[in-house]
């Protein structure tokens, strides 16, 4: 019997993904994601940073408006070029260690990861990947909101090489980690809302709705973690933003932290400016989610059947 379960471990374990398959496909599925939703992104950003001025707020389309009317068509992908290079760092880390971890977990204690272990890989993940990602992260802010500054106050950046080459020089390397723990806290936030809910919303759709490893079953997992990912992680999103856009005021920075700018977002503009820009943000989150976790699916789905010669079936 020993022999023969040996034998199904093998078998079992020789049936995954390679590790560097993992990392590269969530890359992948992300900067696919990321190329279809920049324009809700730019949208999101300009809406979230218009109010730092206290002037009335633009809506989605005063927004999108005024990005055609300055630059054509062509200003709603702004930053498009950091923005993927952001994923292909973040989001290959941090989809690559959520999966690599919970399936070393799996294969380890020979059972699916729970719930609260899952949270915790997630959690990591997104912290590790949003860490590494932070500089690109500062360049595509500085991007995307260039173009709203009055001409005189510009950087006027050609490309996201050039824009983290010159805040290295005029501003000094840690400014390339400015906002790192907003990043990785909300990074933290996104992690947990997305991969562990989307595993969570996949076992539940796999065993209440009896839904097969298919199309259907990635699409209501992905709803579900898109809706929870967008709702939990706005504020932070927000606080982020500002901390990476802030001036500096007679010497001293506008936001000393994560909790100041929530504290001060709240006290001056009120709680629901917290989630101001939730329409966009939904819009952008919920089909970013569907499409990163649809791609990813039928990467997988595809090596199993191509390369393994399997019918796919997820480990965690
Ligand atoms: C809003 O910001 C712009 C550019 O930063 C500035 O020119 C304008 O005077 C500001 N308006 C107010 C009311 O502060
Ligand atoms: C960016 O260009 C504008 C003119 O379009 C200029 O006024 C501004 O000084 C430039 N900014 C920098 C940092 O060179």
């Amino acid at each position: 019997m020993s022999q023969q379960q040996q034998k199904d471990d093998e078998k079992k374990k020789d049936a995954a993904i390679p590790t560097p398959l993992k990392y590269l496909f969530g890359g992948l599925a992300a900067m696919s994601s990321t190329c279809v939703m920049h324009p809700m992104d730019l949208v999101k950003t300009r809406m979230q940073v218009a109010s730092d001025n206290g002037t009335k707020h633009p809506t989605p389309i005063d927004v999108i408006k005024t990005a055609i009317r300055n630059d054509g068509v062509i200003g709603l992908y702004r930053g498009l070029g950091a923005s993927v290079l952001r994923q292909s760092i973040y989001s290959t880390t941090r989809i690559g260690v959520y999966t690599s971890l919970s399936e070393f977990f799996r294969d380890r204690y020979q059972s699916a990861p729970s719930l609260n272990m899952i949270i915790c890989i997630a959690a990591f993940a997104g912290a590790t990947g949003a860490y590494v990602g932070n500089p690109a992260d500062v360049g595509l802010i500085r991007i995307m909101t260039d173009a709203r500054l009055p001409s005189a106050d510009r950087r006027n950046y050609t490309s996201v090489f050039n824009a983290l080459s010159r805040i290295v020089k005029e501003e000094g390397v840690l400014t390339l980690w400015r906002g790192a723990v907003p990043t990785v806290g909300r990074a933290i936030v996104v992690s947990v809302a997305q991969l562990a809910s989307y595993t969570q919303f996949r076992r539940w759709a796999k065993t209440k709705l009896g839904l097969g490893d298919g199309f259907g079953l990635h699409l209501v997992a992905s709803i579900g973690s898109g809706i929870l990912t967008a709702s939990a992680s706005l504020p932070v999103d927000i606080a982020k933003t500002r901390i990476q856009n802030m001036k500096v005021i007679n010497g001293k920075p506008e936001y000393t932290g994560l909790f100041d700018v929530i504290v001060k977002i709240s006290r001056n503009e009120g709680a629901l400016a917290l989630w101001r820009g939730y329409v966009p943000y939904v819009l952008r989150v919920v089909p970013q989610t569907i499409l990163i976790f649809i791609i990813l699916e039928q990467l997988n789905t595809a090596y199993f059947k191509y390369v393994l010669g399997e019918t796919y079936k997820s480990r965690i």
